[in-house]
C-alpha cells in the first residue's frame, strides 16, 4: 500500500501534523509550496482574499507520480472557513489522477465544515476518512493528538 501525505502550510502547524502522519503511515510526504509571498500584513489580507473568493496560485513543480500511489491524505490550514489557494491549485490539477483521499484541517476554530466540502468537491471523492485538529492541540502536543491520529488511521485501515 503506497500512502502519500500531500500538504500545505504556511507557519509549520500543517506541517508538524504532516510529519506525524507520515510516520505513522510509513508514507511519503509532499509539502505543497505556493510561490506567492504570503508574509507579512497585506499579505495575509490577500490570502484570505484569494482563499474566500477560490482564486488559484503559482505552486513549485514536485517529483512525485502521484498514479504511483494507492491513497493521497490531503491536509490545509482553513484560511477564512476556505481552503488554501495553494492546495485548491494542487487540486484543480490532478483531481483526475487522484487514488482514494483521505483530508486533514488544522485551523483556529471555525469553517472546517465549508473547507471539506471544498475538498469533496475539488478531489470528486469521499474521503476515507477525516481529521481536524485546533492548532493548539498540535503546537502543544496535547493528549488529543496522538488519539485523533490513531482514531483516523484505525478508520482509514477499516476500509482498505
Ligand atoms: C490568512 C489566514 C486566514 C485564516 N482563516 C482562518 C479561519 O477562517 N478559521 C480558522 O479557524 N482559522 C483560520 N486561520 C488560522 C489557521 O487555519 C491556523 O492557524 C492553522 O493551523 C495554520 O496552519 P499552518 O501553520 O500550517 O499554516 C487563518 C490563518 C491565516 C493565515
Amino acid at each position: 500500500m503506497e500512502i502519500l501525505i500531500s500538504y500545505y502550510s504556511r507557519t509549520g502547524t500543517t506541517k508538524k501534523l504532516a510529519g506525524k502522519l507520515v510516520k505513522e503511515f510509513k508514507a511519503d510526504s509532499l509539502e505543497i509550496i505556493d510561490r506567492r509571498n504570503r508574509k507579512g500584513f497585506f499579505a495575509l489580507i490577500k490570502a484570505s482574499f484569494d482563499a474566500l473568493t477560490a482564486n488559484v496560485t503559482v505552486i513549485e513543480q514536485f517529483p512525485h507520480q502521484l498514479e504511483d500511489y494507492d491513497l493521497i491524505i490531503l491536509g490545509n490550514p482553513v484560511w477564512a472557513a476556505s481552503i488554501t489557494p495553494a492546495l485548491r491549485t494542487f487540486l484543480l490539477g490532478n483531481s483526475e489522477i487522484l487514488p482514494e483521499v483521505a483530508f486533514f484541517l488544522t485551523h483556529a476554530g471555525s469553517g472546517t465544515e465549508r473547507s471539506f466540502k471544498q475538498m469533496e468537491s475539488l478531489t470528486g471523492r469521499d474521503p476515507l476518512a477525516t481529521l481536524v485538529l485546533e492548532r493548539s492541540i498540535i503546537q502543544q502536543e496535547k493528549p488529543e493528538l496522538e488519539e485523533e491520529i490513531k482514531h483516523f488511521k484505525d478508520l482509514i485501515e477499516s476500509k482498505l
